[in-house]
């Protein structure tokens, strides 16, 4: 594996493996598509705009919980750490808790290198003393941070319920993933979303403006341009839900019409009524999520949440191997 040490290394890695990769999961008898092809530009700035939603509330509710208790997390993870953000974004959250934190090194990891070296040339105007050093990054694949990043008082920031997206049993690989990267004196500062009504939960992965209905859709126009494909954006609709049975909203896309979709290298028939699966968002109960976190090799110190215990915020250190 190479060491993806410029945001350019990585953006040819990944070139040469998404045909492959989308190919097969578009062949599947139950065709999916990874949700990191979410992300391109536009993708990024629709999620942006789901943040803002009345029915989106783990942003918000997440916000607020570092809002109400940011003075103890800072007291609790420290300051002059190494900050790792899996999965940065706009990194606007963690640019909010620079002044609490005063990280000495900030390292963005994201997919989307382009949004992302965008919003760090920003934010760098902004914390000149910060030294920043961003990196595009698949955190589906192996987390070899380059040698350029600190090793000393690793804290990795992993906001949003991001942890959310995996399965459960991959959610404990990647911690442990992370884990092999914390060093003797790393930890962990993880947003997890808990289970709740399910009411609230529909409305808030289908939502009436149909923001989200245009997130889920446009991964179709990403795939047209990184396969070729002719997916017509017209014939598909949003399904977002909780199945509460498997503790998680599931998202798809359903055609509404039989149609026949190709690609370079291949082509499926898809008959009406039929799904492509996008993305899980497990809920968690705050015990699960500990439990979790002690599957990976971590020890929670401390948990906050919110007053309606919708949305958690847990620190945990790493433990030595
Ligand atoms: N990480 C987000 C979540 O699970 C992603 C997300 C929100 C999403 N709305 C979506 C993914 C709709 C696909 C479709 O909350």
């Amino acid at each position: 594996m190479l060491n993806p040490t410029s945001i350019d290394a990585t953006a040819e890695q990944e070139r040469l493996h998404v045909p492959a990769e989308l190919d097969a999961s578009l062949r599947a008898r139950q065709a999916w598509i990874s949700p990191k092809f979410l992300y391109d530009p536009l993708g990024s700035k629709l999620f942006e705009a789901i943040c803002e939603l009345p029915e989106y509330y783990p942003t918000r509710t997440e916000a607020s919980v570092f809002a109400a208790f940011g003075g103890e997390i800072a007291r609790t993870v420290g300051t002059g750490s190494t900050l790792i953000d899996l999965g940065a974004g706009n990194c606007a959250k963690a640019a909010g808790l620079f002044p609490l934190l005063h990280p000495a090194q900030y390292v963005p990891i994201d997919i989307s290198a382009e949004f992302l070296q965008d919003a760090v040339a920003r934010l760098q105007q902004r914390f000149r003393h910060i030294e920043m050093h961003p990196l595009g990054m698949d955190l589906s694949g192996p987390l070899n941070l380059p040698d350029t990043v600190r090793p000393e008082r690793r804290l990795f920031f992993y906001p949003g319920s991001s942890i959310g997206n995996f399965t459960p049993d991959e959610a404990r690989d990647f911690l442990q993933r992370v884990h092999a990267q914390c060093g003797h004196d790393g930890g962990l500062l993880i947003g997890i979303d808990l289970a709740k009504d399910h009411a609230v939960l529909d409305a808030a992965y289908d939502d009436a403006l149909g923001v989200t209905a245009a997130f889920n859709l446009n991964v179709l126009n990403h795939v047209n341009r990184l396969l070729g494909a002719d997916f017509d954006i017209r014939q598909w609709r949003h399904r977002g839900f909780y199945n509460a049975d498997a503790r998680r909203v599931e998202m798809h896309l359903e055609a509404k019409s039989a149609q026949l979709v190709s690609w370079r290298g291949g082509s499926r028939r898809f008959e009406a009524g039929e799904w492509i699966h996008t993305e899980n968002s497990y809920k968690y109960r705050q015990s699960d999520a500990v439990g979790l976190l002690e599957q990976s090799g971590f020890a929670a110190t401390k948990v906050w949440t919110d007053p309606q215990g919708w949305f958690a915020v847990i620190h945990a250190r790493a433990l030595s191997h």
